[in-house]
């Protein structure tokens, strides 16, 4: 049992070697949570695990038992997005797509503990989510404008 994006939440039959992300995105239904390289080399399934940002990847099932997980879905407010994506909408951050959810987590990880952060914060702080398609250039903008928010 595990509490996930405020609902107590519990998955059956899950292996003594699952990892998080597969229980989230196969058991619980929540798919924003992606996966692409199973290793915690790419962030694309960053989630908050206690208010830590981690890689559901890298994090076993049952470690995260009795825990607390916010995953991008858990983000935004019922129908309306959180202010971070809109951000990424608004400065074209979004191209495929497949990093945005765990940079999306990242960046509203960052802005909780440092509303205002510098360029080497943002790089530092999205250091462990990579994009194949925008440059970062984009990224970057994004997070800027969300910090003016
Ligand atoms: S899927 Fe977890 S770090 Fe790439
Ligand atoms: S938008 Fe395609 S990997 Fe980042």
């Amino acid at each position: 049992m595990m509490t996930v994006n405020g609902e107590p939440r519990q998955a059956d039959d899950v292996w003594p070697g699952e990892n998080l992300l597969y229980v989230l995105r196969e058991r619980l239904g929540l798919p924003g949570s992606k996966n692409a390289c199973e290793q915690g080399e790419c962030g694309s399934c960053s989630v908050l695990l206690d208010g830590t940002l981690v890689c559901a990847c890298l994090v076993l099932a049952a470690q995260a038992d009795g825990h607390n997980v916010v995953t991008v879905e858990g983000l935004a407010n019922g129908d309306g997005l959180h202010p971070v994506q809109e951000a990424f909408i608004e400065a074209g951050a979004v191209q495929c797509g497949f990093c945005t959810p765990g940079l999306v987590v990242a960046t509203a990880a960052l802005l909780e503990r440092s509303p205002q952060p510098s360029d080497d914060e943002i790089r530092e702080a999205l250091s462990g989510n990579l994009c194949r398609c925008t440059g970062y250039q984009k990224i970057f903008d994004a997070v800027r404008l969300a910090a003016q928010r």
